[in-house]
């Protein structure tokens, strides 16, 4: 059967991809390559029965673990895995260095060796910068790079090696570039699922400077629908950018969901602002509409709806993580060599 190797999809968005492709591609195996960093949540995927889906622990840096992974059954590689959060990103930046660039080469030197059909890298708007605030400007899949923290450099810097693998040695490779995402089983160190957890608990929001920063968010579904048509249709070489044209002040996302959680504002505390903290994102996402046929079945209204319902039915996810108790994992892998990992779940944005 043809195989379909997903790095990351232990997390948030990799494991609703991974969902959708067992559920849209029959004709596909799904392996999920992850090295379980505290984002990668076992939990995440652990109702899947399917025989078409398999396990991997193991890391991207891992060149010799990466190539006796990989046969010449898998037809594409989806790259998901990273250090994903900016905040990290400022206390240090070697693992986004690591992770995010040196994993990405290894992949792209595996995906030849192997003569993998297409390559796509899962990347973020973030790779352009900040914004001005007066909507006017958004994001095209021409605008130049200016990636502002060290986690949009260490994309910015793994998107030049892709598009290098494609120039020099004709490497199939496609790139998208989205924006926020929001949905279930987001780890709750990201806006929307801390805010929820906190409120939940009657804890104070952090909300960083004056709150009026503004994100292009869409539903992670959405996004992965995306990302199928463009695994499936995209040019050779290609950048898409995917957005749902959905910009939102932080302020005014914290504000209705403690509204419609039924908790006071008075939770709110605002924050010393994230340094070099980008101002407005927003994409342009007028080529995966028209090229890939590609639109958000998702309002803001609907897919926020089901974002909290989700949460709320599924308190015990979030209470796992914040125990630490989602890092039992099963016999089979290898505790030892997650014991040497030291990063542990934070829970405020300082
Ligand atoms: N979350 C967003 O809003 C958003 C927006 C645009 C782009 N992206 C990109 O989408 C991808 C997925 O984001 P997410 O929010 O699901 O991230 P996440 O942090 O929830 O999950 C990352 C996953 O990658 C795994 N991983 C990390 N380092 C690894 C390594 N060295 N080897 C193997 N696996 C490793 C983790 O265990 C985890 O399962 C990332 O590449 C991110 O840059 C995210």
């Amino acid at each position: 059967m043809k195989k379909i190797f997903v790095t990351g999809g232990s997390g948030f968005i990799g494991s609703a991809f991974i969902r959708l492709a067992l559920d849209e591609l029959p004709e596909y195996e799904i392996i999920n390559f992850d090295a379980l960093t505290y984002a990668g949540n076992p939990d995440n995927l652990n109702d899947v029965e399917d025989s078409r889906y398999s396990f991997i622990y193991g890391d991207i840096v891992d060149r010799d673990k990466v190539y006796k992974s990989l046969t010449e059954e898998v037809e594409i590689i989806i790259n998901f895995a990273a250090e994903s959060h900016v905040d990290r990103s400022i206390q240090s930046a070697d693992k986004f260095v690591q992770t995010n660039i040196l994993g990405t080469q290894v992949l792209l030197d595996a995906a030849r060796h192997f003569g993998v059909k297409r390559f796509v890298q899962i990347s973020t708007d973030e790779v352009m910068g900040s914004l001005p605030e007066d909507k006017t400007a958004f994001f095209t899949e021409n605008s130049p790079y200016a990636p502002n923290s060290p986690y949009a450099a260490s994309k910015a810097g793994a998107e030049h090696l892709v598009r290098a693998a494609h120039e020099t040695f004709g490497l199939d490779t496609i790139i998208t570039r989205c924006g926020n995402n929001y949905g279930p089983r987001q780890f709750p160190e990201k806006l929307i699922p801390l805010l929820i957890a906190n409120a939940l608990n009657d804890e104070p929001i952090p909300v960083y400077g004056d709150g009026r920063n503004v994100r292009d968010w869409i539903f992670v579904e959405d996004h992965c629908r995306a990302i199928l048509a463009a695994m499936k249709q995209g040019k050779s070489g290609g950048i898409y950018n995917i957005g749902a044209r959905n910009e939102q002040h932080n302020i005014d996302i914290v504000e209705s969901i403690l509204d419609a959680l039924g908790k006071s504002r008075s939770l709110i505390q605002f924050v010393e602002d994230r340094l070099g903290h980008d101002r407005r994102y927003a994409i342009d996402s007028i080529k995966v509409e028209t090229e890939l046929n590609w639109k958000p079945l998702e309002s803001w209204q609907t897919g926020l709806e089901k974002t909290i319902n989700w949460y709320l039915k599924n308190q015990i996810w979030i209470n796992r993580i914040r125990s630490g108790e989602y890092r039992n994992l099963p016999n089979q892998l290898s505790v030892i060599d997650l014991m040497l990992e030291e990063i542990s779940p934070t829970f405020n944005l300082n």
